[in-house]
């Protein structure tokens, strides 16, 4: 036996080894050093329930941190410009010049602007989001990165807002990065709405699955025991980031001094198990009648729009409310012209089992 399980099945917790995803990491850094309106500054960020958003933007909120950057963080979940305006804003304005401190001429912190006295007083009635970022970027050599997570609950009005900010100190060669990450579709549809124009400009990713032999990495780079052999667990995991810090935490804590082949297999159902009371059961806890029912028709194998309209003895007209419900919640893809397929790894599983959460250890 040895230490602290180090693997990490946690959302939103980064994990302790990083693998994947270099492109988007390797054109953000670019995008930094290009300077006021280089492309690789804003990006929109989709991806699948635990493919790896959340970690993803603390790893390039950490690459602009390395570069001397202030990163503002929100999320949809909140209103993401009044918290912006009147919380995140204000608390680095008072860390980077604290209001004590302010009749100081003359001092130079290290990334940070030359700060002369009788800066404005950061309470100032009414402040717009425009004016306090530009309060910030007075502050410093560097610039300001504002990173939103959960995109697909933001409310379309403080959305815009935020993109019609940016894009003005994008017009006024200010020093800002904007990066935003949220489920595929919601992201597809607010970027869809007038006022965000401007964002659909920005660079667009869509995470997939992991490659294997970084599914394999993160397995072994993680673990402090050795794998006899990674494979049946890279297997296992499908590519889902999840999965692979999920199986590799069951795996990890029941071996002795090996991973051996055992461990692997004895954990398998448990991973699948654990993965349908995180996610599959939560994601589907208030889908209504119809759409469970077309997901049913999938899970038996059905990925053809026509035949799933056909088993639900609808006309395919019928059923296209229903596949568009489905494709907002997160739950089926798009899978060329005419096709579906859904969009989480054991999903199928999980409702042939019936949708139950079975014994979880
Ligand atoms: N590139 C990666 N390397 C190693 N582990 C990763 C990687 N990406 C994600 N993970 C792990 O996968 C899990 C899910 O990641 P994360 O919380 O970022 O997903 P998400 O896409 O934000 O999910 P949600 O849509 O529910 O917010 C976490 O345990 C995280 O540590
Ligand atoms: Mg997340």
């Amino acid at each position: 036996m040895r230490g602290m399980n180090p693997f990490r099945p946690t959302f939103g917790a980064s994990p302790h080894l990083w693998a994947g995803r270099q492109q988007i990491l390797t054109d953000f850094a670019t995008g930094l050093a290009g300077g006021p309106g280089d492309p690789h500054r804003s990006l929109v960020i989709g991806g699948a329930r635990g493919i790896g958003k959340t970690v993803l933007l603390t790893e390039l909120e950490d690459i602009a941190i390395s570069n001397g950057w202030v990163v503002l963080r929100a999320t949809g979940r909140e209103d993401t410009v009044d918290t912006l305006v009147n919380s995140t804003i204000p608390a680095k304005l008072n860390e980077l010049d604290p209001p004590a401190k302010r009749t100081v001429t003359g001092v130079s912190i290290a990334g940070v602007g030359r700060i002369d006295s009788d800066v404005a007083d950061h309470t100032e009635p009414v402040p717009t989001l425009g004016l306090r970022l530009r309060e910030l970027l007075a502050l410093l050599e560097t610039g300001v990165m504002i990173t939103v997570d959960e995109v697909q609950d933001a409310d379309p009005e403080s959305l815009s807002r935020l993109a019609v900010t940016y894009q003005d100190l994008i017009r006024d060669e200010a020093n800002v990065s904007l990066v935003m990450a949220g489920l595929t579709h919601g992201i597809g549809k607010l970027l869809d709405l007038p006022g965000t124009t401007f964002l659909r400009r920005a660079r667009r990713y869509e995470l997939g699955p992991l490659q294997d032999e970084d599914v394999a990495r993160i397995l072994t780079g993680t673990s402090d025991k050795p794998f006899d052999d990674v494979a049946p667990a890279v297997e296992i995991a499908q590519g889902y980031p999840y999965l692979v810090q999920l199986l590799g935490y069951l795996a990890y804590a029941r071996s002795g001094e090996r991973i051996g082949a055992a461990d692997i297999a004895a954990v398998r159902d448990e991973c699948v198990e654990t993965m349908g009371a995180q996610v599959h059961h939560p994601s589907l806890k208030d889908v209504p009648a119809a759409q469970l029912a077309y997901l049913h028709a999938m899970a038996d194998g059905l990925t053809s729009t026509s035949d799933i309209a056909e088993r639900l003895g609808k006309t395919p007209n019928a059923t296209t409310d229903t596949r568009s419900k489905l494709l907002d919640r997160g739950l089926i893809d798009v899978a060329g012209w005419g096709h579906v397929q859904l969009a989480l790894p054991y999903l199928a599983e999980f409702l042939r089992g019936g949708g139950r959460i079975n014994r979880i250890s």
